[in-house]
């Protein structure tokens, strides 16, 4: 039995109101609700042991510098890398994806070829296409179907000797659509290509085990799993951490500097140039061990049973038509109401202190590919209950009355 009502006591903004009505959060998949777990490591760490880390022999220092790599070996643990030195704390799922595409304009080659998918946030279409313009490699698209799914046929004609790297995400942000990474990562590396999966919607949802899956780079961000925002990981296989250049030159990713030459740090520290987000790092692993306490399992079976109670009742709105597959995806619900504009709709929601994003939702190519501005996505997590459905639902009808 999964206590959701225990779970809602942890997040204190959930007992906020919203336009004097109480707040419906399903904009999720823009970032998720922080715990109080979360909240009281974030007001620990700047009371008792804010300091610089790796730097310092006094206690401060050393204190955050210990819980900061217990962090990362948290999220080691969780992601099952092989060294805890494979993961790299990032600002984000953008700052790693980024990090990995300056990577490698030293090591393409003009008319190398780079897959993404066409279910791609722009995060993971436009630093591969920064990446084109600064080498001459060419850029390919796995085309998607009316469900919402990759058509997976059209990836095999597009692999070849020159594919060099592949790019595709876990889960879409915009439909909820878990895309079979298994297969290809398989078929990437079948050709010879590297892949990285971006895993910043499916971290909230689902555990990846990288070594399981055998991928060489995993990206997610720590704002998506009840975590501060800022924050987030980069897994690389060793080999290919150490043989892509630094990102960002400064202190703490040197081993030496001289005005004639520098040499760099080992990994991880080789890619984490400055100052880091210390607190959030910290913070990461506080979000990590609250989400594993309640446990991945149980996540995925609740959301799952809100996902298909909210389908099904939203579709009982006539004029209603639901974009991307209707089961077996993340808990992302992206709609539209007939003839209205989905920022309308959002609007109104908005007046009812329901939470929705509206818009293109940084993936324009999957709007184009509907022939669509936007739509209205609900995203929904494991601390949402059928009630609040039931209030989405009922102020969509209303929308609708309204704007007809
Ligand atoms: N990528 C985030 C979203 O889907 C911001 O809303």
């Amino acid at each position: 039995m999964f206590d959701v009502e225990s779970i809602r006591k942890d997040f204190p903004i959930l007992s906020r109101k919203v336009n004097g009505k109480p707040l419906v959060y399903f904009d999720n998949a823009a970032t998720s609700q922080t715990p109080k777990q979360v909240i009281d490591t974030i007001v620990e760490y700047y009371s008792k042991y804010n300091a610089n880390i790796h730097r310092g022999v006094h206690t401060l220092s050393q204190e955050a510098t210990d819980k900061y790599e217990q962090s990362r070996k948290k999220i080691q643990a969780h992601f099952n890398a092989k060294f805890s030195h494979e993961i790299i704390f990032t600002s984000g799922t953008t700052h790693g994806i980024n990090l990995v595409a300056n990577g490698f304009s030293s090591i393409l080659k003009k008319g190398d070829e780079i897959i993404v998918s066409a279910l791609e946030h722009h995060s993971n279409i436009v630093p591969w296409q920064m990446l084109c313009e600064r080498t001459g490699a060419i850029l390919k698209v796995i085309p998607m179907d009316l469900e919402g799914e990759l058509i997976l046929s059209e990836y095999d004609k597009l692999l070849s000797p020159n594919t060099k790297l592949v790019f595709v995400n876990h889960v879409s942000n915009a439909l909820g659509t878990i895309n079979p990474i298994e297969t290809i990562i398989e078929k990437a590396h079948a050709v010879g290509a590297a892949i990285l999966i971006d895993g910043a919607q499916s971290s909230p949802h689902i555990k990846a085990d990288v070594q399981a899956l055998d991928v060489d780079f995993y990206v997610a961000s720590a704002h998506k799993m009840c975590g501060p925002t800022g924050v987030g990981m980069l897994y690389g296989k060793e080999s290919w951490l150490k043989k892509l250049p630094p990102y960002q030159g400064g202190g703490e990713m040197i081993a030496e500097v001289t005005f004639e030459k520098t040499t760099y740090a080992e990994l991880p520290h080789k890619f984490e140039a400055g100052t880091p987000n210390i607190c959030g790092g910290i913070a990461f692993g506080a979000a990590i061990d609250y989400m594993n306490t309640i446990g991945f399992e149980a996540i995925a079976a609740y959301e799952h049973e809100l996902l298909e109670y909210a389908t099904a009742k939203l579709l009982e709105i006539e004029g209603l038509k639901i974009y991307g597959p209707l089961k077996d995806k993340a808990s992302v619900v992206s709609f539209n109401l007939e003839g209205i504009h989905p920022y309308d709709v959002g609007s109104i929601l908005d007046k009812l202190g329901i939470a929705v994003r509206t818009g293109h939702h940084c993936a324009q190519p999957i709007m184009d590919f509907y022939k669509i501005p936007g739509t209205v996505r609900a995203s929904l997590a494991f601390y949402n209950t059928k009630s609040e459905i039931d209030a989405l639902v009922e102020g969509v009808k209303k929308a609708k009355m309204m704007l007809s």
